[in-house]
């Protein structure tokens, strides 16, 4: 199994440039520039010093949620993200290959276009996920009045969100709270999977509803999963990507 550290994607990134050669550290430092953002972060996934396609680190102990199972977690973050990682680098693989076949046919292009946007989603939402877990659920005054003045109550926002993802249970999908950039609007959006986002929408707060999220805690229980959901919630977070994208009270 591999190994889970509470550490960052930048941290992650400095371990295996100073593992390198001074050259490859010195061409590193223009080619492969050092995220700045969370966001960037997860929009451009680093490579492990071997080459192969890195997992983000888990930023929290899995060990000590708290109603999410050690062995859940570890599964859901190696098998299901870890696969969606190695997945996409494979994807990617066989679009340069097919794009360098002059005679690929366009209709098969796109199956690998198709899967290409996918496992994206897969990646990106999970790092999302991941990333607003490990906490316990202190929201912060400020997170609190942004989401009552969008919502005309804290309660109604987490009502709403807990209802979504209730409605999800036993099937697939994704609820995110997220701030339209194109409306303004923060709002909860249902996703039926990894493809189908809102369209100009940063993510806030993530919750994973494919049934892979709980079923070996808590059997088709959806519910109870919500709950341990909501009591492992990481508000710093969501008050950082409330922060880095102005939606503030
Ligand atoms: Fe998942």
């Amino acid at each position: 199994m591999s190994m889970i550290s509470p550490i960052n994607t930048q941290r992650r990134h400095i371990l295996c440039l100073a593992a390198a050669a001074p050259f490859a550290l010195s061409s590193a430092k223009t080619a492969h520039a050092v995220p700045t953002s969370e966001t960037a972060a997860m929009t451009n996934p680093v490579l492990a010093c071997n080459g192969a396609p890195a997992l983000k680190p888990l930023p929290f102990d899995p060990a000590k949620l708290n109603g999410l199972s050690e062995r859940l977690i570890r599964s859901h973050w190696e098998n299901n993200y870890g696969g969606s990682v190695k997945a996409l680098a494979v994807t990617k693989k066989h679009l340069t290959e097919a794009m360098a076949a002059p005679d690929t046919p366009p209709y098969l292009y796109n199956q690998l276009k198709r899967e290409h946007l996918l496992r994206t989603g897969s990646v990106v939402l999970h790092e999302y996920y991941f990333d607003n877990l490990g906490g316990s659920n202190q929201a912060d005054a400020g997170s609190r009045k942004t989401l009552a003045d969008a919502f005309g109550s804290f309660d109604a926002w987490e009502t709403e969100f807990r209802r979504m993802g209730l409605g999800l249970g036993g099937g697939s999908g994704w609820v995110v709270l997220g701030f339209n950039t194109h409306t303004g609007l923060l709002e909860n959006y249902w996703m039926a999977d990894h493809a189908h986002g809102p369209i100009a929408t940063q993510p806030i707060l993530v919750m994973d509803m494919y049934e892979h999220s709980y079923q070996m805690d808590y059997g088709a229980a959806a519910a109870k999963y919500v709950d341990a959901f909501f009591q492992n919630i990481q508000w710093e977070a969501v008050a950082r990507r409330l922060e880095a994208h102005r939606v503030t009270a």
